[in-house]
């Protein structure tokens, strides 16, 4: 993994917009494939993305999007839906055909046959070049809650209690989330052939600490990304406040600034 404690927000959304930029220049003609995350996380990211998209020439011209997950029960217009939140703090802003980006559909009657297609979905279009996630407080990524198979595919989840405490903020009340969702599987997410993890806050710590420094267990599903030999982790002080080898990490990134060195790994 690489991890990088960034001195405040904007350094942090830049450093993940940076490894997008990269991605969409290396991957050219061919089309990048995105995977994009939702929640509050990666939102500074976007919209330095969209800075970048509108001041720089930044294109996403061809490239296609797949996100991670949605809620089951919400179709694609609902103000809470993962589609709709992905086009509201990115994709419409950007110029990537509306088409282009993909969701699992929460309201389709079968969801169990729906995360199936959509698994396989993925696989057609070539696999995701870079994933972009954020981190539950508990552990997940994606909706892959604790006790999630770690080699998982995408599937039809029940939410645990408090991940819909904490994303009750986005609707009126906790009775409104709803309790179940599609997800894009620890072993699907795994194939993404590069990886960026956000977290800022305090209340990521915990799940920090374990994702960078835990064993690898299902009772935190984002450990599993240990296993995956490109992970970029980008976090703020506060997120970081729990990592024990912080200090180590500091100086390792340092160290790679001062040599020039892309990609130094810990
Ligand atoms: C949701 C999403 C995850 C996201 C997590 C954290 O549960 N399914 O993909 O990483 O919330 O959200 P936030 O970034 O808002 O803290």
């Amino acid at each position: 993994m690489e991890i990088h404690i960034a001195a405040d927000a904007e350094a942090g959304a830049r450093t993940v917009a940076d490894v997008v930029e990269q991605t969409l220049r290396e991957t050219g003609e061919l089309g990048t494939v995105l995977g994009l995350a939702t929640g509050d996380s990666p939102v500074p990211a976007y919209t330095e993305l969209i800075r970048r998209h509108r001041e720089e020439g930044l294109s996403f011209a061809g490239s296609r999007a797949f996100l991670l997950d949605e809620y089951v029960g919400l179709p694609a217009g609902h103000d809470q839906s993962y589609h709709r939140f992905i086009r509201e703090q990115l994709t419409s802003h950007v110029d990537i055909d509306d088409a282009a980006v993909l969701s699992p559909d929460g309201a389709a009657a079968d969801p169990v046959a729906e995360a199936a297609a959509y698994d396989r979905r993925i696989g057609e279009a070539g696999g995701v070049d870079l994933q972009i996630l954020g981190i539950g407080s508990n552990g997940h990524i994606a909706f892959n809650e604790p006790g999630s198979s770690l080699v998982s595919r995408t599937r039809v989840v029940a939410l645990t209690p408090r991940t819909i405490e904490d994303n009750s903020r986005y609707f009126e009340s906790p009775d409104e989330v709803p309790v179940r969702a599609l997800t894009q599987g620890l072993g699907t997410i795994l194939e993404a052939r590069r990886i960026v993890l956000t977290a800022s806050g305090e209340g990521k710590a915990a799940a920090v600490a374990r994702l960078v420094e835990g064993s690898v267990s299902a009772r935190w599903p984002a450990t599993i990304l240990q296993m995956h030999p490109e992970v970029l982790v980008v976090v703020d002080e506060a997120a970081a406040s729990q990592l024990e080898l912080a200090d180590y990490y500091r100086y390792a990134r340092d160290l790679e600034v001062e040599h020039a060195v892309a990609g130094q790994r810990v």
